[in-house]
C-alpha cells in the first residue's frame, strides 16, 4: 500500500492507478463502517483509494475540529489489512492554499436538516469533496447511510457539476445493540452508550408503523419519538423528508420517505436515518434512492 501526503505525489501515483478506481473519503478514526465502504469498494473495483483528512472547513464555529480522534498509524494498519492501493493523507496546508477563495456550495438540499443546525458544513464538505474527487479521480464513491444529507448534497453537486462518477450508497454499519458506528462515539460515557441503542429501535418502530400501512409523517415521528424516551439524551429532531430532494414531508404519501434523527448527549450529537419503506435500506435501494 502506497502512502502519498502532497498533491503532486497524490496526482502522480493516481495516473499509475488504470481505469476502476473505487475511492472511500474518511476523516480517519476508522471503524468497522469505514472497512465495510472499503469491501464494497474492492469487490467492484480494480485500485481502492482511501484518504484520510480531518477537513477544517466542515466544522462549524464551537465544534469538534481539534479534538476529532486522529488515530492515524492505526486507521493505515487497517486500510493495508483491508486491501487499500493507495492512502492519500494531506494536511490541512497542503489541501487549502493560504490565498485560496474558491468554494462550492449545493443550494436546497444544503440548507435543512444539518444545513440549518451547522453552517458552513456542506460548504465545508462539497469543497473538500470535489478537490478530493478531482485528485482521485474515482469510477465510483463510496458513502454511508448513516450521513444521508452528505450523500444528497453530493448527489445534487455531482450531477450539477458534472463529475464523471457513481455514487454507491452503503447501509450503516451498527454494533451489536443497533447503534450506528461512528467516530463520535467514543465521546460517549458508560450510561449515554446504553441510551444510545434507542437510536435505532426508533428508526424499526417507525418502520413497523410504517409496516401497517401507516404514511402520515406526524405518526412516524410519534413511534420514533415513543422509542426514544429511554435514551438519556435531548431529541433535537425526528424529521420526514422526501429522500430525493429533502423537501420536508408534511402529508401522507406513498412515494418512498427518509426519517432521520439526531439526539444530543452532552457536546455529541448522534444521527441516524432509515428510507421507508425498510426494504430500501440495502446498497441497491439506498444507492438508486439517494445515490447516483
Ligand atoms: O463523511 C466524512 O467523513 C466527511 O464528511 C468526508 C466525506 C470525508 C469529507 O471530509
Amino acid at each position: 500500500m502506497e502512502v502519498v501526503d502532497s498533491v503532486e505525489q497524490m496526482r502522480a501515483a493516481r495516473r499509475s492507478l488504470g481505469e476502476s478506481v473505487g475511492v472511500v473519503l474518511t476523516m480517519g478514526a476508522l471503524h468497522e463502517g469505514h472497512l465495510a465502504l472499503v469491501r464494497e469498494a474492492r469487490a467492484d473495483h480494480t485500485r481502492v483509494i482511501a484518504t484520510v483528512f480531518v477537513n477544517p472547513t466542515q466544522f462549524a464555529d464551537g465544534e469538534d475540529f481539534s479534538q476529532y480522534p486522529r488515530t492515524l498509524e492505526r486507521d493505515l494498519d487497517m486500510l493495508r489489512d483491508a486491501g487499500v492501493d493507495l492512502v492519500f493523507t494531506p494536511t490541512p496546508a497542503m489541501m487549502y492554499l493560504p490565498d485560496h477563495q474558491t468554494t462550492v456550495e449545493v443550494g436546497a438540499a444544503a440548507e435543512g436538516l444539518e444545513g440549518e443546525r451547522r453552517p458552513g458544513h456542506f460548504k465545508g464538505v462539497t469543497t473538500v469533496v470535489a478537490k478530493l474527487f478531482n485528485l482521485t479521480q474515482p469510477t465510483t464513491a463510496y458513502f454511508g447511510q448513516k450521513d444521508a444529507q452528505q450523500v444528497v448534497v453530493l448527489r445534487r453537486m455531482v450531477r450539477d457539476l458534472n463529475f464523471p462518477l457513481q455514487l454507491a450508497v452503503i447501509p450503516t454499519y451498527r454494533e451489536a445493540d443497533g447503534l450506528a458506528m461512528s467516530s463520535r462515539n467514543v465521546y460517549l460515557s458508560s450510561e449515554q452508550r446504553i441510551g444510545a441503542a434507542a437510536l435505532s429501535r426508533a428508526l424499526l418502530a417507525a418502520q413497523w408503523v410504517y409496516d401497517e400501512g401507516v404514511r402520515d409523517p406526524a405518526v412516524l415521528r410519534g413511534a420514533a419519538m415513543m422509542a426514544l424516551e429511554s435514551c438519556g439524551g435531548e431529541i433535537e429532531y425526528i424529521a420526514v423528508n422526501d429522500p430525493r430532494t429533502l423537501a420536508p414531508v408534511l402529508a401522507a404519501r406513498q412515494a418512498p420517505l427518509l426519517l432521520s434523527l439526531v439526539v444530543r448527549y452532552g457536546t455529541t450529537r448522534l444521527l441516524d436515518n432509515c428510507l421507508l419503506p425498510g426494504d430500501l435500506n440495502i446498497r441497491a435501494g439506498l444507492t438508486a434512492t439517494l445515490g447516483a
